[in-house]
């Protein structure tokens, strides 16, 4: 058995899932591109039956970037498997991954089938899907609590329709280590001709053991782990790439000397974007990527980690790409120096999109004396343009203070035309909203308002995210700025344009089971 894992990213389908992770075309374009730097095998890319956008978003991917297989996923049905088909025509590797749930619970209240149907249904629907691409990967969704018998003869059918990679999703996050590594050991040792096929992992972190469970599947034989940046994923998310990833880099001795083929060096970088394109923050104590993943505060820690690194510390930040808070650039920096700079933060933006995030560098370092690479990134994320953005924020102006209400003057340009309005509310950022909702004549609900300093320091930028949502989409808009409330005024704004992407591109049919 070969000792390399193959790493499937999920982040851009099951992550994107996830409330508040929503992205638009040129986003996913961007995070897939940062993906493949960081060496992933297999980029899921999205769910093309679900809606416009996500066929759209594979496709796109699946044209721009050419080094990992490009996955788009389907459920049995055969609508499913001919748009994943058609949404993968022109990739240079595709991947169909098809599903069907199997545990008696999900054929009983879910499917309303029988065994038997199901059976037939995976045969079905992997010959279709090898009738587009010769690379298939199927699905047992549930399989944790489905019947071990009943998983092998699915698993035996897919194999002989033609799958080749055979999943065995944790889809509710139930599994513990030592039952999930014995029902791969089983599955491996019952399925007929087992050696022709990849057994894959797909774990959910329900009770916090997604990583747990994976790592012992790989330890059991599995040869793919399915996973996600930043463990983002429907409800408490996905395995965490970084953390399996770095767990077996960190421990192959107790991984049977497996690898993966990930760049390590671009971990961050890649958690960065992701937290950077979503709006949603890493927790500070996040394993691998977290704030203080790599801070010794203890004194005797630190006395230990300065006398013999090894003492407390199993893996140093450089292997993940992490950098200590450096002074990178200054106000006479030049164009070269910021593009090499993005670069290393595995941001290539060019034209217009570069032009603008150019000038806010050089406004920045005009009233910032400092400039972080959280500046940088900061920078790029409010930098982005997406031709499609039906709203863009002109200028806005602000009366507050202790007395009375606040009023703000804006001015928005919307499809083109140049609009203004004042507007009052209890605080200078209900009044801009309000302004705002109104120029735009939308109708959103805010859910949450959230600011931070992107560094230290008083003159630090203040990053600021929206959450809000209409029709049941929810979504996140985010921006930079060391004025707060200009950083509102876009951040709502981003949000806003990020809604009307997804109205624009209404579910062709509304995916269920996932
Ligand atoms: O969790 C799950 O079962 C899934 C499948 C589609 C693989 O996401
Ligand atoms: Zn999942």
């Amino acid at each position: 058995m070969s000792d390399r894992i193959l790493i499937f990213d999920t982040t851009l389908r099951d992550g994107e899932q996830s409330p508040g992770c929503s992205m638009n075309l040129a986003e996913k374009v961007g995070l897939a591109r940062q993906l493949e730097k960081l060496g992933v095998d297999i980029i899921e890319a999205g769910f093309p039956i679900a809606s416009d956008g996500d066929f759209e978003a594979v496709k796109a991917v699946a044209k721009e970037v050419r080094g990992p297989i490009i996955c788009g996923l389907a459920r049995t049905g055969e609508a499913d498997v001919e748009r994943a088909g058609q949404a993968l025509d022109g990739a240079r590797a595709p991947r169909i991954h098809t599903f069907i749930a199997t545990s008696d619970i999900h054929l009983e209240h879910k499917l309303r089938m029988n065994r038997e149907q199901v059976l037939a249904e995976v045969d079905r629907a992997v010959r279709q899907a090898r009738g587009y691409v010769d690379d298939v990967e199927f699905s047992a969704e549930d399989a944790t609590r489905s019947d071990r018998e009943y998983l092998v003869e699915i698993f035996t059918a897919a194999l002989e329709a033609g799958a080749r990679t055979l999943n065995v999703p944790d889809t509710v996050g139930y599994t513990t280590p030592d039952e999930y590594g014995d029902l791969i050991r089983y599955l491996i040792a019952n399925v007929p001709d087992s050696g022709r096929a990849v057994f894959s992992v797909h774990c959910h972190n329900d009770l916090g053991l997604a990583v747990a469970n994976s790592l012992a599947a790989v330890r059991a034989g599995a040869r793919q782990v399915e996973c996600t940046v930043n463990g983002i994923g429907e409800r408490a998310g996905n395995t965490s790439l970084e953390e399996v990833v770095m767990a077996i880099k960190t421990r192959p001795d107790v991984c049977n000397g497996a690898d993966t083929g990930i760049a390590t060096q671009e971990i961050y970088a890649s958690s960065r974007m992701l937290s950077s394109v979503t709006g949603v923050a890493v927790q500070p104590n996040k394993a691998i990527v977290g704030e203080n993943a790599f801070a010794h505060e203890a004194g005797i820690h630190q006395d230990g980690v300065l006398k013999a690194a090894i003492t407390y510390e199993i893996m140093t930040p450089e292997s993940i790409g992490r950098k200590s808070n450096e002074l990178v650039l200054g106000k006479h920096s030049g164009r070269h120096a910021f593009k090499d700079r993005l670069a290393e933060l595995g941001f290539d933006i060019e034209g217009e999109e570069f032009q603008r995030a150019f000038k806010r560098f050089k406004d920045l370092a005009d009233s910032k004396k400092v400039i972080y690479d959280e500046d940088l990134e900061a920078i790029v994320a409010d930098s982005s343009i997406d031709s499609d953005d039906r709203f863009a924020l002109e200028s806005l102006a602000i009366q507050s203070g202790t007395s009375g209400k606040a009023h703000a003057t804006i001015k928005l340009v919307v499809d083109g035309v140049a609009r203004e309005t004042t507007a009052s509310g209890v605080g200078p950022v209900d009044a801009i909203f309000k302004g705002i909702s109104d120029l735009t004549e939308t109708e959103s609900e805010l859910d949450r308002y959230q600011v931070h300093a992107v560094t230290a320091g008083l003159d630090a930028q203040g990053e600021v995210s929206v959450t809000i949502h209409e029709a049941g989409r929810r979504v996140v808009g985010h921006a930079a700025h060391e004025d707060v409330l200009v950083a509102s005024g876009r951040a709502y704004v981003h949000a806003l344009n990020k809604l009307e992407w997804h109205r624009k591109r209404k579910p062709v049919e509304e995916p269920k089971g996932i």
